[in-house]
């Protein structure tokens, strides 16, 4: 019997899960726990006690990225790496990113309880502001560390209350001093679900995505005329709502027509917002993403052409910027084969897909060799309350992490 059957303890990754659910609970099951907020300096704070209590060291960088540290024989070894993020969505699910953490941290418990100190060492991250969803962009943490976008930079994002990163990471007391680096790394993976239907539909329990599509954002400005809803002839209005309307509804179509490119209108933000005004102004946001690079850029480009459209038959003005893009991840072969054939040897059903949310692995993909773990979602719903994954698939998925842990830990 190899290293490679290992076990992790589902009773206890299902108390870690939901235990560190209740940091940012919403009263509809799901979680709200935005970067840098109160509730995800509480997640930290769990994290850290966890994480030491298990025997790791805690490192913390300049962004905030928390490094769990289990130290191996030889320290002198390119480490592994693995973990998520613990900030979510508003309204947002209990276990995207945090299940990439707690994962880490029970297999740590797991290689405790069977008392193996591995070759090299295994270190566990929390990856800070994942989300991009209260400071824009995403992937901000495990970016900079990447050396794709500008720590200063970051620390001047706001929100929507004007609150910098800078400050509120200063606020939660997780602006850490030093810059970390424990490169080059021997391996990263990173555990989630899958936040999609295609497991589940296929009757499979892990999804072995052989790399993350591409992403582009946008945010557009449109301006008209603000005025009174009544006395104005509708002929002469300048409406920034119905100029979006006509936008949203192409963008929708424009995505439906791809074969595999999805765009999606998340933010829209009329002003003043008052049911008896014509809004002179509206701010909304676009997420474009594809496998396909070209064909991402097509959609784009036809896209931004049916913006300006819209903007010149509405007699409004428009102004429309890509504030992200990050290019698409294909992962490292045999990693991807490694995930693939420990599923089997744990007797688990595997299925090679493509993963259309983004990830901190985008980045790390680019210095790292890299591969990730994908378990169903219930429904295929993610970013939302009702996300769900069941006990034992979490378990599954943790399994397959620990021994591919093993693995590249010894070799
Ligand atoms: C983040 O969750 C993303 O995929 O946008
Ligand atoms: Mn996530
Ligand atoms: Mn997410
Ligand atoms: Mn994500």
């Amino acid at each position: 019997m190899t290293m490679a059957t290992l076990k992790t303890d589902p009773a206890r990754l299902e108390r870690f899960l939901t235990e560190i659910a209740a940091f940012g609970a919403t009263k509809n099951g799901g979680v709200t726990r935005l970067a840098l907020s109160d509730e995800d300096r509480d997640a930290r704070n769990q994290l850290k006690a966890w994480f030491e209590a298990a025997g790791c060291e805690t490192r913390i960088d300049r962004m905030g990225n928390m490094f769990f540290v289990r130290p191996g024989k030889n320290r002198a070894l390119p480490p592994v790496m693995t973990g998520s993020h613990c900030d979510s969505q508003p309204q947002g699910g209990r276990f995207d990113g945090i299940l990439g953490i707690i994962g880490g941290l029970e297999a740590v418990c797991a290689l405790n309880d069977a008392g193996v100190t591995l070759e090299r060492d295994l270190i566990v991250v929390d990856w800070t502001n994942e989300e991009g969803s209260r400071f824009t962009p995403g992937t901000t943490g495990s970016g900079v560390f990447a050396g794709k976008l500008d720590r200063e930079a970051m620390y001047a994002l706001t929100d929507r209350e004007g609150l910098t990163f800078g400050g509120e990471l200063e606020r939660i007391g997780y602006k850490g001093m030093e810059d970390f680096d424990p490169r080059p790394l021997h391996a990263n993976f990173e555990y989630h679900i899958e936040q999609g239907p295609v497991l589940e539909r296929q009757g499979k329990t892990i999804g072995v995505p052989k790399g993350i599509v591409c992403l582009r954002w946008y945010d557009v400005e449109i301006t008209g005329v603000p005025n009174h809803a009544g006395p104005t002839p509708m002929n002469e209005r300048k409406d920034a709502v119905y100029a979006f309307a006509r936008m949203a509804s192409d963008i929708f179509e424009i995505g439906l027509a791809s074969d595999n490119v999805v765009a999606t209108v998340g933010e829209v933000h009329p002003s003043p917002n008052s049911r008896n005004v014509i809004a002179g102004n509206l701010h909304f946001t676009i997420d474009v993403r594809g496998w396909d690079e070209g064909e991402t850029d097509r959609v784009c480009a036809d896209i931004e052409k049916a913006v300006r459209t819209h903007a010149e038959v509405t007699g409004t003005t428009v102004d429309i910027r890509r504030t992200w893009e990050v290019e698409r991840a294909p992962f490292h072969p045999q990693l991807v084969s490694m995930i693939r054939e420990t599923a089997g040897e744990l007797g688990l059903p595997a299925l090679d897909m493509v993963s259309g949310a983004s990830h901190d692995t985008v980045y790390i993909n680019q210095f790292a060799p890299s591969a990730m773990i994908f378990v169903p979602s219930i429904g295929g719903r993610s970013h939302a309350e009702v996300e769900e994954t069941s006990w034992a698939d979490c378990a599954a998925g943790a399994d397959v992490l620990l021994n591919c842990i093993i693995k590249t830990c010894n070799d």
